[in-house]
């Protein structure tokens, strides 16, 4: 039994701080960030729970389907509204289903454990036929907006994904990984704001990131030329570069949204996967790669033949 997608949603916070907007309050500027990280603009002020309930009731209107058709929501997030419940209840509540519910956190590279998991649970014996796979986050609230080195980067946003059984779709491999001896150049404690060494956070993930997708694609005995779509981590248009150059994928097939929502971490490759469902890229028996990483440091790849 394999799974595909079949209805997609997204959320962005109507509030936008563009490039000027915050030269006005720190000392950076727009040409600056969008040569170094190629952003442009963030949406902030958003509630995880409020805007994965967004691009949930979003993704359910597209697949064309009711609450009830949903048998389990995993959501994908490090900034969960409350320390407990999970926010993927609040999110059940909230449709109007009535099926189980976690959350999943792995950070940036959430959404991938989560496809991955999602996957994993509808292969089991008695395992849910439909799933409502939500990755989203709202980074404004945990932001020290005095730092230029984080501020600059981070942005709110949630998209979602129906998944159903189906003989189309079939997960071909995927390799994840994690070390968490790195956990002190990318954090954020209770109560506390993201604190990052911006550059080694970048050495190191154009290096895991690289050696995860050469892991994935070895498994599946793709070459990297076969790949279609590449769905990355939206963090810097730089270390997607990177590692597209170190593979040998061509950039164009790298689906991005960074410039205009900044890294919204485990919505970001939900919200590229959005986008390259709405642009017509996620044909049947398209060879689709998702590549996230982020604080753990964690990271994980899938390689899918949708
Ligand atoms: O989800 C995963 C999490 N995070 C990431 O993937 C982030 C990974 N890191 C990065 O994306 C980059 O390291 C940053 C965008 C954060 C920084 O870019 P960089 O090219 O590594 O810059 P840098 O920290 O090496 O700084 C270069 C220069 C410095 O000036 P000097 O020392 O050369 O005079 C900085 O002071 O740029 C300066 N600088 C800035 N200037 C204007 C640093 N931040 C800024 C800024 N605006 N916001």
């Amino acid at each position: 039994m394999t799974v595909r997608a079949i209805g997609y949603g997204t959320s962005l916070p109507e509030k936008i701080l563009t490039n000027d907007d915050l030269a006005e309050m720190m000392d950076t500027n727009d040409e600056w960030i969008r040569a170094r990280a190629g952003i442009g603009a963030r949406h902030v002020g958003g509630v995880t729970s409020e805007m994965a309930t967004e691009a949930g009731a979003a993704a359910l209107k597209d697949a064309d389907l009711s609450p009830a058709d949903i048998d389990l929501i995993v959501l994908c997030t490090s900034t969960p509204d409350q320390r407990l419940p999970a926010t993927s209840a609040v999110v059940q509540a909230n449709l109007g289903l009535t099926c189980g519910a976690f959350d999943v956190n792995a950070v940036c590279a959430g959404f991938t454990y989560g496809y991955v998991t999602a996957y994993g649970l509808m292969n089991a014996p008695t395992g849910p036929d439909r799933v409502l796979l939500i990755g989203a986050d709202a980074l404004s609230p945990i932001m020290d907006w005095t730092d230029r080195g984080t501020a600059i980067l981070f942005g709110d946003g949630a998209a979602a994904v129906v998944l159903e059984k189906h003989e189309q779709g079939e997960l071909l491999a995927f390799d994840f990984g994690a070390d968490g001896n790195l956990q002190p150049i990318l954090y954020c404690d209770h109560d506390g704001f993201i604190t990052m060494e911006g550059r080694e956070v970048f050495k190191k993930a154009v290096r895991a990131v690289t050696q995860s997708v050469e892991n994935v694609l070895r498994k599946a005995e793709i070459e990297p030329g076969e790949i279609d779509v590449v769905l990355p981590h939206q963090a810097n248009i730089r270390i997607i570069e990177a590692v597209a150059q170190r593979i040998g994928i061509p950039m164009e097939r790298n689906v991005t949204v960074l410039e205009t929502t900044g890294n919204t971490s485990g919505a970001s490759i939900p919200l590229a996967m959005a986008k390259a469902a709405d642009d017509g890229l996620l044909e049947p028996g398209k060879l689709v790669l998702m590549a996230g990483f982020g604080a753990g440091m964690a990271w994980a790849s899938a390689v899918v033949r949708w």
